[in-house]
């Protein structure tokens, strides 16, 4: 923790100003009472909960609603989802050190597992999604729950990050990239997730869901000019749900802006249980140098 800023509360947020900026003028971070201060003076929250919040006034991202972020604990508790978050951990080297960012990180389920793995690493979880951020606040001692539009920028210095995950979260194109580009550190890694076509692929067809394009993986691996594809781990495996466990598949992500949960009840009534379904994903590694 560098002596630059300072906390009202002790907990996982007071070492992250070490990289948190200010998103309006990309000024370090000071304490204030009830949130943070930069150089300039803009002021930023901390709400009680334990995350702070650092929204600029223009962005309209409001990110997962609750219930989809329901749905998802329900769906990772259940397992489904370790083989994934196992190939995540492994994509972060073992002797890894300094700060890991996750993109999109919703309550930080992945991000804690991975700092679980890797003592070196400190986190910050970016989300636009209050109660993700709730959540993310509890999920692990070295993880800082962080509001933002990661869509509209990053606010973390330039080349502080060693390790960037994205995981089932939106890439920003070009300006995203160039974000990235700008916060990596020499020799970081990143680490994004994407679906297969496969996955789901029982459930999209006949309940008419957004169905996966072909190509997320090699999208991915060529998302950031300059950095070097190391590896990309396809995990895939058959599931056997409960109905109630995929219609929670469904409404943990994007499917959730489109259908309601009654009528995904309704379709799947005559079903017999268990539905066999399928999980598939692509751990995609990049280097930078
Ligand atoms: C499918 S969820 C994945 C969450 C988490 N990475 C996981 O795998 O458990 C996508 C996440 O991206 C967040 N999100 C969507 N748009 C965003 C934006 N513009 N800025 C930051 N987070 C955003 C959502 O709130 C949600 O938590
Ligand atoms: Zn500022």
């Amino acid at each position: 923790m560098t002596d630059r800023a300072s906390n009202d509360s002790p907990g996982p947020l007071a070492p992250a100003f070490e990289i948190l900026q200010c998103p309006v003028c990309g000024e370090p971070f000071e304490g204030a009472t009830g949130g943070v201060r930069c150089e300039a003076g803009h002021h930023f929250d901390r709400a009680r909960q334990g995350y702070l919040s650092l929204r600029g006034g223009g962005s309209s991202a409001t990110g997962d609603t609750v219930a989809m972020i329901e749905a998802r604990e329900r769906i990772q508790r259940s397992g489904a989802h370790d083989a994934i978050a196992a190939a995540i951990v492994d994509a972060v080297p073992v002797e890894a050190s300094g700060w890991l960012v996750d993109l999109g990180g919703g309550t930080g389920w992945h991000a804690a597992r991975v700092l679980d793995a890797r003592p070196g690493l400190r986190g910050v979880v970016l989300d636009a999604s209050v109660p993700a951020l709730r959540r993310a606040a509890r999920a692990h001692e070295r993880l800082a729950a962080v509001g933002s539009d990661v869509w509209a920028g990053i606010p973390v210095a330039d080349a502080s990050v060693a390790v960037v995950l994205r995981v089932f979260a939106p890439g920003a194109g070009a300006r995203g990239a160039a974000e990235l580009d700008r916060v990596l550190a020499p020799g970081a890694r990143v680490v994004v997730v994407v679906p297969e076509p496969a996955h789901h692929h029982e459930l999209v067809k006949p309940l008419k869901l957004l169905k996966v394009p072909a190509g997320k993986a090699d999208e991915a691996a060529a998302s950031i000019p300059g950095a070097r594809h190391a590896t990309t781990t396809t995990v895939t495996g058959v599931h056997e749900l409960t109905r109630e466990q995929a219609i929670d598949a469904i409404m943990m992500g994007p499917n959730a802006f489109h259908q309601e949960r009654e009528a995904l009840a309704e379709a799947l009534a005559s079903w017999p249980e268990p539905i066999a379904v399928t999980i598939s994903a692509s751990v995609v590694v990049l280097d930078i140098g």
